[in-house]
């Protein structure tokens, strides 16, 4: 009898330890949902960024990225590892850049910014990392005004902004009043599916034939649904890159777009066809510059996306990089060439390089 009872109760112990268990372990998975795990950054605050003390932001031109290669065409995350003191960029596109911002925040502010509640932490979050890396790299252009830790000058646009709440300007729109990337934030539970990552917060000045007011919210997936072959291609590794991404990674990866005019704010998408052929001085290559790092404070994942536009004559002089462009161009099938506008640019853009490459055209 005595036996039986204490068996009893330990049978009973266990099952409350169970249960506790079990409710834990539920308690945690809706927490996760809400709020990603956190990846400590061992590195971070201590990471020495180098100051450019006498970095003339008139004098820098664009960086010449060429990010096309000759060869088959291979639908690849085609990210890679950049050290983090090249995180943000600087040149002399940022005073015409940033009155542009100024500008759409002005006549345009819900098409270019976007915050959903909840990502109010990150947004402040991005704001501090984005005036820790600036004051540090570019001192006598960014600097805390007389001393005034909680207030930052930018000496190129000369503006003050407080960077301490409460805040007189959202700290997402601080932030691109900074910085020259468009800023993106995403986090998994912001939706239906707490594996997949939603876009949370952005201010966008440069969409390359979208609209930000349609996509916020969407998870990544449906974000990329107008790309062919991303759901197949790209989906999973994707979304698994950026569950085990680490908050001392920062890496990068470059794309291009050909257009026919100079607009960088290009919300609606590139024309299908055009009533004339467009003449060769009017194509432009779009480049984007895109950046992704884990936030270690929320654990959203950032996504910073500068955009640079150059005509594509600048390659004249430059006959690998117009080969490469040629053959990249040519190596798109039918479905990615459709969805890059090919068909509107495709037949003047081969006239003009074989012409320039002496290559028969094809
Ligand atoms: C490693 C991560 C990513 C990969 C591999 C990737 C890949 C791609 C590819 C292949 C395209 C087609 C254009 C091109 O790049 O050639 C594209 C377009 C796009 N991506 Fe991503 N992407 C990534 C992350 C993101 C993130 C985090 C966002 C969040 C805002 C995003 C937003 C977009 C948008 C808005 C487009 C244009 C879609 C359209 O044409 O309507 N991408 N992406």
């Amino acid at each position: 009898m005595l036996v039986n009872l204490e068996v009893g109760s330990v049978l009973l112990a266990l099952l409350v330890v169970a249960t506790w268990i079990q409710r834990r372990r539920r308690a945690e998975k809706s927490a996760s949902s809400l709020a990603p795990p956190i990846h400590l950054d061992s590195k971070q605050g201590t990471t020495r960024i180098t100051p450019l003390e006498h970095f003339n932001v008139d004098a820098t031109e664009p960086h010449p990225y060429r990010p096309w290669s000759s060869g088959k065409f291979a639908m690849t995350m085609g990210i890679q590892k950049v050290p983090s003191e090249e995180w943000l960029t600087l040149d002399r596109r940022y005073v015409p850049e940033q009155a542009l911002r100024r500008e759409l925040l002005a006549r345009h502010h819900d098409g270019v910014m976007q915050i959903l509640p909840g990502s109010e932490s990150a947004c402040e979050e991005v704001l501090s990392m984005v005036v820790s890396y600036l004051t540090q790299r570019y001192p006598h252009l960014f600097y805390h005004p007389s001393g005034q830790l909680d207030h930052i000058y930018n000496k190129l646009t000369e503006q003050t902004f407080k960077i301490v709440a409460p805040y007189d300007v959202p700290p997402l729109e601080i932030a691109a009043q900074l910085a020259m990337e468009d800023i993106n934030i995403l986090y998994p539970g912001f939706g239906e599916d707490p594996e997949q990552h939603y876009l949370a917060a952005s201010y966008s000045m440069a969409p390359a034939g979208w609209d930000l007011r349609e996509r916020i919210g969407w998870p990544l997936w449906k974000i990329h649904s107008p790309v062919p072959m991303w759901q197949e291609k790209l989906q999973r590794s994707v979304e698994k890159y950026f569950h085990k991404m680490k908050a001392d990674d920062l890496i990068a990866r470059h794309n291009y777009f050909v257009q026919t005019d100079d607009i960088l704010f290009q919300q609606v998408p590139f024309a299908e066809r055009l009533p004339e052929p467009p003449k060769i001085e009017d194509i432009r290559i779009r480049h984007e510059r895109q950046t992704l790092r884990r936030l270690p404070r929320t654990g959203a994942i950032l996504f910073l996306v500068r955009t640079y536009i150059m005509p594509l004559t600048d390659l004249r002089d430059d006959p690998d990089s117009l080969r490469a462009f040629l053959s990249s161009v040519r190596a798109m099938p039918p479905n990615m060439a459709k969805y890059k506008g090919r068909p509107v640019w495709g037949e003047t853009v081969e006239r003009w390089c074989a012409e320039i490459l002496e290559e028969p055209i094809s």
